[in-house]
């Protein structure tokens, strides 16, 4: 009886995680407010370790304390790796998601150089950010352009993983070599 009961909670579990797929996959078409939020994948694999390695060399040969931001944080996949080898710049990490955002808190909770804000992106300024460090979604990328644009108060570069920010000016496009759904790092300075 209880091998049944687990077998039947397992299928159940199957099937719910099933339907959210599909719910979620037909709200992407269907939806463009929806295409404009993306869900929550951590950058990984070449493109994690090029916007970090690229960076780091910038913040180490940094003679004055520079402010990083990652503008849908997720997890703090990259701000919190940054901020643990840098103590001397200061991070910050924009999460909407709740349950992400305190994720990040207590995988950041003995860290004094980055702080994190649960909050729509677009109510937030970028403008004291001089290095952004971005993981969005094709849709989003206009409006994150012009955002960038609109706030921008100094220079400022911004390592974007795989989305091209089509409004502003691109000065380098490093290829990862992969042809699957995720690839490149765009680099725009302004
Ligand atoms: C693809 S994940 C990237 C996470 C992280 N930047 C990284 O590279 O590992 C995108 C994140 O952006 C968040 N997000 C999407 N739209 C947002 C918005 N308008 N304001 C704040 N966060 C947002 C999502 O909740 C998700 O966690």
């Amino acid at each position: 009886m209880a091998i049944f009961c687990i077998t039947a909670l397992i299928y159940f579990l199957i099937l719910i995680a099933l339907i959210w797929m599909w719910v979620v996959i037909i709200k992407l078409f269907i939806n463009k407010e929806y295409r404009e939020c993306p869900p929550y994948i951590p950058s990984f694999g070449k493109e994690k370790r090029i916007i970090i390695e690229k960076v780091s060399d910038t913040l180490k040969n940094s003679k004055k304390p520079l402010t990083i931001l990652d503008p849908g944080c997720g997890t703090g996949t990259l701000v919190i790796d940054l901020a643990k080898k840098f103590s001397e710049h200061q991070f910050i990490g924009i999460e909407w998601n709740k349950f992400s955002y305190m994720i990040c808190r207590l995988r950041a909770r003995k860290l004094k150089n980055i702080d994190f804000v649960c909050d729509n992106m677009f109510n937030q300024n970028f403008g004291k950010a001089d290095i952004i460090v971005c993981f969005l979604m094709d849709p989003l990328m206009k409006r994150f352009g012009e955002k960038i644009l609109h706030d921008n108060i100094k220079s400022q570069t911004i390592y974007s993983n795989t989305f091209k920010i089509p409004n502003l000016p691109l000065v380098e496009e490093i290829k990862t070599g992969k042809k699957m759904l995720f690839k490149n790092v765009y680099v725009y300075r302004l």
